[in-house]
C-alpha cells in the first residue's frame, strides 16, 4: 500500500481534524494567530487539506490559493470554501506552478514533515514571496517524533512509519524527522530569516473537552511553529 494516501481517507481525516484536540484546539488557533492580519494580502495555503485553515484568512479579507497533492482533500476544500479560494493540485516536492512573487504570505500547516528534503520547497516558497513576505508553518516537533520513531540518532534526518486508524481503515503513513539544526539551516540556506519560533499552549477550552490531550499538550512537545521572513 502507498504511504500517505490522503485520497483513501480524506473524509475521515477531515472530520477528525475539524474537531479534535490536536488540530482544532491547538494547531489551528496557534498558526492562525501567527498568520495575523491578512486583509488585502495574497495568501498561499500549501498542503491546504480540506481548507479549514484557508477559511480563516478568507474571512479576514485575504485572496487565498490552496494547493495539495490529494484530489480527495481538494474536493473537501472545494465544498468547504464554495469558490472563495483558488484550489490546485500540486506536489511540494516539485517546482510550483506560479510566477515569482505571486504571494505575500505562505502558510504551510503540518505538511513539511512529509517531505524528505526541505531545500527545494523552501527555495520555491522564497521565489513566490516578495522581500519581506512571510512563511508561516507548523511541523512535527523533533522532540515529539524522535522518541516514538524507534531510531537512535536524533541528529540524523530520517523517515519513519506509522499506521493510523481512520474511518475503520489502517492507513500507512511515512514522516520525516529532522533535528532542530536542520530546520534552521534549511530556512537560512533558502534565504529566510526566522522571526518567531513558537511552542504554543492549547486553547484553554481543551482542558474540559479533552482532559488527557490537554495534559499532554501542556506538558510535552507536539508541533513546532515558525514565522520566517524573506530577507
Ligand atoms: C496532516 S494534513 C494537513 C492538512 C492541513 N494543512 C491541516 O493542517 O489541517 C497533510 C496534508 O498535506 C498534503 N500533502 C502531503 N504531502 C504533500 C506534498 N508532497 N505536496 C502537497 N501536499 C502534500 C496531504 O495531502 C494532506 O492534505
Amino acid at each position: 500500500m502507498a504511504e500517505n494516501d490522503y485520497d483513501a481517507f480524506a473524509a475521515a481525516y477531515d472530520a477528525d481534524n475539524e474537531a479534535n484536540a490536536w488540530n482544532a484546539y491547538y494547531e489551528r488557533p496557534a498558526i492562525l494567530s501567527l498568520v495575523g492580519e491578512v486583509a488585502g494580502l495574497r495568501v498561499l495555503d500549501a498542503g491546504c487539506g480540506g481548507g479549514a485553515h484557508a477559511a480563516v484568512p478568507i474571512e479576514r479579507g485575504a485572496q487565498v490559493t490552496g494547493i495539495d497533492s490529494s484530489a480527495g482533500m481538494l474536493d473537501i476544500a472545494e465544498q468547504r470554501l464554495e469558490g472563495r479560494a483558488r484550489l490546485l493540485a500540486a506536489d511540494l516536492n516539485q517546482a510550483l506552478p506560479f510566477e515569482d512573487q505571486t504571494f505575500d504570505l505562505i502558510l504551510a500547516s503540518l505538511v513539511l514533515h512529509y517531505l524528505p528534503d526541505w531545500s527545494g520547497p523552501l527555495v520555491e516558497f522564497h521565489r513566490l514571496l516578495p522581500r519581506g513576505g512571510r512563511l508561516v508553518f507548523s511541523t512535527h516537533h523533533p522532540f515529539m517524533d524522535h522518541p516514538s520513531s524507534g531510531r537512535d540518532n536524533y541528529f540524523e534526518t530520517y523517515s519513519f512509519d506509522e499506521t493510523w486508524q481512520r474511518g475503520g481503515k489502517d492507513i500507512a503513513m511515512r514522516f520525516w524527522h529532522r533535528p532542530l539544526h536542520a530546520m534552521f539551516d534549511a530556512l537560512k540556506s533558502a534565504g529566510f530569516t526566522i522571526d518567531i519560533v513558537s511552542e504554543p499552549q492549547p486553547d484553554p477550552r481543551a482542558r474540559m473537552l479533552f482532559p488527557q490531550a490537554y495534559r499532554s499538550l501542556t506538558t510535552t512537545p507536539r508541533f513546532l511553529f515558525f514565522s520566517a521572513v524573506k530577507a
